[in-house]
């Protein structure tokens, strides 16, 4: 069993790929939908993978694992996926905390380097670099899946931060980032609906055949802006239009 967030496909990319033969791939977002918090285990293996976002996890994760209920008779080999562009930060670290509170911990953590999708800041507009790098990133997963079938144990992380770094990522993530005010509709828009129907907390309403924010708040995971067949959204720094589109080519998002 794998549990997965992905905005971009990097994350469900690796889920499909470190899943074996029959394996069920659960995706968090349609879970929180359904209210399904509460899950019987009989596999051997429970995996959680995810993007990382400011050092942390995205909120609709940490809110997931918060709620997560997991029955079993035998302790499952618990492991943690995060998948990221420069650095995981402390996210393996906070999804630990929020496990620990229910009497759980990882077996193993481990990451993936990706495509960086936050194009406020990261410019994924040359193909090349990006197939460079989906190709090491590929070579990696394989590497992650032997591990996991070994149930090797322990932190298997790049560079990382300590805990309270991943608070303040969170601070800052919670506060200024998750703003629905910094994303803006241009005028290419053809009023598909597409930005409005993916988004994984129901943030976009179309109004008027044009896409209106009807939170405040959202996950800011950026599937609206890289998703968008016009490239017709961007966000407020005015960067992420010479950064370009991105999501990952190998998975159906
Ligand atoms: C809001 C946001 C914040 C991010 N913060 C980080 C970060 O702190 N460190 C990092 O290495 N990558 C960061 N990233 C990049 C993603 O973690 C990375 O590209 C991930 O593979 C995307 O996964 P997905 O395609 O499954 O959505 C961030 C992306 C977004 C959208
Ligand atoms: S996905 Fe793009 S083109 Fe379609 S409604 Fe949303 S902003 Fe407009
Ligand atoms: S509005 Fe866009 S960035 Fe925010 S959660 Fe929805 S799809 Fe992601």
């Amino acid at each position: 069993m794998i549990f997965c967030f992905s905005a971009t496909g990097n994350s469900k990319y690796t889920a499909e790929c470190i899943a074996t033969d029959g394996e069920q791939l659960i995706s968090i977002a349609s879970a929180v939908d359904r209210n399904a918090y509460d899950y019987a285990v009989s596999d051997e293996r429970v995996g959680f993978v995810s993007p990382t976002y400011y050092w942390t996890l995205p909120s609709i994760v940490s809110e997931f694992l918060e709620k997560l209920t997991l029955n079993y008779d035998r302790k499952p080999y618990l492991y943690y996926v995060a998948t990221y562009g420069t650095t995981s930060g402390a996210s393996a670290s906070m999804a630990e905390h929020i496990l620990r509170g229910k009497g759980l911990s990882f077996d193993a953590c481990f990451d993936i380097k990706m495509p960086d999708t936050w194009t406020p800041i990261f410019d994924l507009s040359d193909p090349e670099s990006v197939q460079k790098r989906l190709r090491r990133s590929t070579e990696e997963i394989a590497e992650l899946k032997d591990q996991i079938g070994r149930k090797v144990r322990g932190k298997h992380m790049g560079l990382t931060t300590p805990y309270f770094t991943g608070k303040i990522g969170r601070s800052m993530y919670n506060r200024y980032t998750r703003n629905t005010a910094n994303l803006k509709v241009m005028e290419t828009c053809i009023g598909c609906g597409l930005c409005a129907k993916k988004c994984p907390v129901h943030a976009i309403e179309m109004k008027n055949g044009r896409p209106v924010w009807v939170k405040q708040k959202c996950v800011m995971c950026l599937g609206c802006l890289h998703r968008c067949p016009k490239f017709s959204i961007q966000y407020g720094n005015g960067q992420t239009k010479k950064h370009g589109q991105y999501h990952n080519p190998y998975t159906k998002i």
